[in-house]
């Protein structure tokens, strides 16, 4: 984990869905230590009214390219769709997902909308892994091709049907665990995709890795805005999604 601040030049910016930005800067420096499942905290423009930096999960880091794709949403994310030269990055920040790919020889991966992001990373690094995307529909289904180019197997689904299979990922995925073996699953996505997937997991005795999404302030552990209920060894407390996450095994967290 870096909290060290670099200005990162822009090296390819666009909108590859409704609203949704795939934006490549040049670092050397948070590239080369990145790690799945670590965020960057980006500075969303000059405005002293915009102290906050946003948090956006790494999709992918290659030499010296580093890879986000964030929704606009509010004011801070339609700043930063305004930033053409360089943006001010913090990071990488965060907890990542444990990867032992001798241990673990039949993962699962599940995302949902903006948290299918953050697992491209994960997939190129894991055991050729089945991964399965959910989307609200068609017009947000991102990725499928590059998923599936890293890895044996890549299932999309959408609420409304409009691609892939007509529900929720998590039905796929149950599917799977009837009839093959999956012997870790790692989740991102929207608290009730990442409840069920807890739930199925804990219900079946398969490790479960989920990244957690809380609002953030400092990103580095000194504000307490981000914290989560967990629970070790029998005792519940408070931790810090930035610092001690924001990647949790499900056992720990209370969804
Ligand atoms: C670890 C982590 C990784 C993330 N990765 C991605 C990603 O890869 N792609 C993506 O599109 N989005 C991602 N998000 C969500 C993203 O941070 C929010 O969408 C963004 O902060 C919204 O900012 P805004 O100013 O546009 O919206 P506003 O709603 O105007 O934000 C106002 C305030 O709320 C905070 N905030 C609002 N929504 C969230 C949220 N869901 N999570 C955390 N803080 C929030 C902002 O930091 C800001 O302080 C991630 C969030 C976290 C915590
Ligand atoms: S955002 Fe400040 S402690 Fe996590």
């Amino acid at each position: 984990m870096s909290h060290d601040v670099y200005k990162c030049k822009v090296i390819s910016k666009k909108e590859i869905a409704p609203n949704i930005i795939d934006v490549t800067v040049e670092s050397k420096e948070i590239a080369s230590c990145a790690k799945a499942g670590q965020f960057l905290h980006v500075k969303c423009g000059d405005d002293i009214s915009m102290p906050l930096r946003r948090p956006i999960s790494i999709c992918d880091a290659d030499g010296d390219k580093l890879r986000f794709i964030f929704e606009v949403k509010g004011r801070g994310t339609k700043n930063l769709l305004l930033i053409d030269d360089e943006i001010d990055i913090m990071g990488p920040l965060g907890t990542p997902f444990t990867i032992d790919n001798d241990k673990y020889k039949n993962p699962a991966v599940i995302g949902g909308g903006i948290g299918t992001y953050p697992l491209y990373k994960l997939t190129k690094e894991l055991n050729n892994p089945t991964v399965y995307l959910g989307f609200r529909s068609k017009a947000q289904v991102t990725l499928e091709d590059e998923f599936n180019s890293v890895c044996d197997m890549t299932v999309v689904a959408t609420d409304d049907g409009s691609y892939g299979y007509n529900g929720y990922a998590i039905d796929l995925l149950k599917g799977k665990i009837q009839n093959d073996v999956v012997d870790i699953i790692y989740a991102c996505g929207p608290k009730p995709m990442l409840k069920a997937v807890k739930e199925l997991a804990e219900a079946n005795n398969i490790p479960c890795q989920v990244s957690l999404e809380e609002r953030m302030g400092c990103g580095i552990g000194a504000c307490l805005t981000c914290s989560c209920e967990t629970k070790t060894e029998g005792t519940w407390k408070y931790k810090r999604v930035c610092k001690n996450g924001p990647v949790f095994w499900s056992t720990e967290v209370v969804l």
